[in-house]
């Protein structure tokens, strides 16, 4: 807030999946308020309703379907604090950095600067400290900067392994995902591609999973990360959920605790915010299940409003120690929701300067 005003806030790539359920998280918040929105050329001077293929189950905000779609420039969010961005990669890589030397803060869910020296890859639960990167980047850009979240099958991962990182210490871990069609974007896979099928491959998706771990646990000084020595192994599927992505976990923990010691570490789990009063932070970041078959993504995915990790099924594993289930909501805790609570942490640190 400014005073008793909501921050200005824009969206680009408003009119795809993560733009959408952006704007459906931002109605009636009491912080922000949306002010502009933009897309591709396809879309630029069209009114967001039109240039939209709506597909959300909640109808689409008044205020928001009769705004005229800008194009992706700086200058045409001069009005804006804050951009939201919902870009494709190639494109954001192309765009984020104009936004922030013009001044903006950006909060992006692209993967274009995740492993740049001096951006934040934040989860608020897990690395707030990793905020201070940003007086590096603001030197070098002049005011504004670029904060981004991890890929959506690592922020469900992260949130569910720091704390056994913390608690025990993570040695190797091997992960196998299971991931909804909702996180190949509004044009993804045809249904004869998925109906009747499991896609073995995720173009990138391994590698993101295996380095942004590392520089999430990473610890930060002299305004750059240094990368946790943990190992990790990553197998990626498509299966034809619509949301949230299911991982297989097994992990090979220091000191070799038990499934009950592990159970124990979860539960208790509340994060590095738990205290700030974040509009979008979930009660609990990590809901653990007791039930043999739990989490399973139809029932599970909207847990804590689509925030929490759900775990379940821990126990031993005959490989490395301990293994487990997680979920996590792909568009809201690992896109959208997760941009939302990164600039909710900005805010309350007195990070969104006015321009
Ligand atoms: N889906 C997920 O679960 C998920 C999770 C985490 C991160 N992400 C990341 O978030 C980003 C958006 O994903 P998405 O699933 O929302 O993709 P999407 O549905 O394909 O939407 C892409 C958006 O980018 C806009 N766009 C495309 N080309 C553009 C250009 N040249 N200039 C300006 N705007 C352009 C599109 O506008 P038009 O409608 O005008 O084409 C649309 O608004 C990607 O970087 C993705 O990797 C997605």
């Amino acid at each position: 807030m400014m005073g008793n005003k909501p921050h200005r806030i824009g969206i680009l790539g408003a009119t795809g999946l993560v733009g959408q359920r952006l704007v459906q998280l931002l109605e009636g918040h009491p912080w922000f308020h949306v002010r502009a929105v933009g897309a591709s050329e396809r879309s630029a001077g069209r009114a967001y309703a039109d240039a939209t293929s709506w597909r959300l189950p909640s109808a689409m905000p008044a205020e928001i379907a009769g705004l005229e779609v800008r194009r992706c420039r700086a200058a045409d969010f001069d009005d804006c604090t804050l951009v939201f961005s919902g870009l494709d990669s190639p494109v954001a890589r192309e765009a984020e950095p104009d936004f922030a030397a013009a001044g903006h803060a950006v909060v992006s869910n692209s993967s274009a600067y995740r492993q740049a020296v001096d951006v934040p890859l934040l989860i608020p639960e897990v690395n707030p400290e990793h905020l201070g990167l940003l007086t590096a980047q603001r030197r070098r850009t002049g005011g504004g900067y670029i904060v981004t979240n991890p890929n959506c099958s690592t922020i469900g991962l992260a949130l569910a392994v720091a704390p056994l990182h913390e608690a025990f210490g993570i040695k190797r871990m091997v992960v196998t995902t299971l991931q909804a069609i909702s996180g190949a974007g509004a044009e993804g896979p045809r249904a004869l591609e998925m109906l009747d099928n499991v896609v073995p491959f995720i173009p990138g998706e391994e590698d993101k999973l295996e380095i942004e771990l590392a520089k999430i646990l990473g610890r930060v000084g002299d305004g750059c990360v240094s990368f946790d020595g943990l190992v990790v192994s990553a197998h990626c599927h498509r299966v034809s959920t619509v949301d949230g992505h299911l991982e297989a976990v097994s992990v090979e923990l220091e000191g070799n605790p038990s499934p009950d010691d592990v159970g124990r570490v979860l539960e208790t789990y509340r994060g590095k915010v738990g205290e700030l009063g974040l509009p979008s932070s979930p009660e609990r970041p990590i809901v653990l299940r007791h039930e043999p078959d739990r989490p399973q993504p139809r029932l599970d995915r909207d847990t804590g409003n689509g925030m929490a990790v759900v775990v379940g099924r821990v126990r031993c594993c005959r490989v490395l120690g301990i293994k487990f289930e997680l979920l996590s909501h792909n568009t809201l805790r690992g896109a959208a929701g997760g941009t939302l609570l990164n600039a909710e942490l900005l805010a309350k640190r007195g990070l969104l300067v006015e321009r």
